[in-house]
């Protein structure tokens, strides 16, 4: 059975599309990897189609649009027919995040490290603790130290909430391999943003396998 994770975050612009694209590569380097695009801006959708054109695309990734009703069973699905599931939502609590939390086996929260980002997020934290689903932060467009950052770090420990510990700098090279279609493991393999993603997906599967246990 593989594992659904859903990247989810109130917060428009948080960084959720990209993320799923970035870690879907990355996890389809060593494993069978869905990405599901319940946003109906369609954004994951679209740099799917700029993939299957992009000759740089190393590894395959399958992507699938589905909404509504039948959003429970096809996480069923999917989840029975790859290693991995990761789920793009829109930035709306509405009834299709929450199918896709409720189907998840970790919930994952990109959030700029700002107040504001933390607080959109408390929407998203409420439905996967009534879905009881575990919750972790990531870090996106991170300085790589920051008053507000360490001020967030310190609030997200208080309340004894999971952050991981590998954040995502704000890097063009991630805009830009997004924008060709591709991860950034595969436009620049030698890059810091390469690293740093890979570093990220390792910290996400040691997560999910505590999440698991
Ligand atoms: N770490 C980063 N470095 C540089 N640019 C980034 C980074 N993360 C995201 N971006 C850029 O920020 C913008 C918003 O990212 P993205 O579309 O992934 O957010 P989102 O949470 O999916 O937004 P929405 O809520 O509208 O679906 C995009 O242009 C994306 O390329
Ligand atoms: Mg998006």
């Amino acid at each position: 059975m593989g594992k659904i994770i859903a990247v989810a975050q109130q917060k428009g612009g948080a960084g959720k599309t990209m993320i799923v694209s970035q870690l879907g590569v990355v996890l389809a380097e060593g494993a069978k990897v869905a990405l599901l695009d319940i946003d109906p801006q369609a954004s994951l959708t679209t740099w799917g189609r700029l993939r299957a054109t992009a000759s740089k695309a190393a590894v395959g990734v399958e992507i699938f649009t589905i909404s509504g009703w039948r959003l429970a069973n096809e996480l069923d699905k999917l989840k029975a027919s790859h290693d991995y599931v990761l789920v793009d939502t829109p930035p709306v609590i509405d009834s299709d995040a929450r199918r896709a939390i409720r189907g998840a086996d970790l919930v994952l929260v990109p959030l700029n490290p700002a107040p504001p980002d933390l607080w959109a997020a408390e929407g998203t934290l409420k439905l996967a603790a009534e879905e009881r689903r575990p919750a972790t932060f990531l870090f996106n467009r991170t300085p790589a130290a920051s008053r507000l950052r360490k001020r967030l770090e310190a609030e997200i420990s208080a309340r004894q909430l999971s952050l991981l510990p590998v954040a995502l700098a704000n890097r063009a090279g991630y805009a830009n391999a997004f924008a060709d279609g591709l991860g950034v493991t595969e436009a620049g393999p030698a890059t810091q943003a390469a690293a740093e993603l890979r570093a990220a997906s390792q910290a996400l599967l040691c997560l999910l396998d505590v999440a698991l246990s």
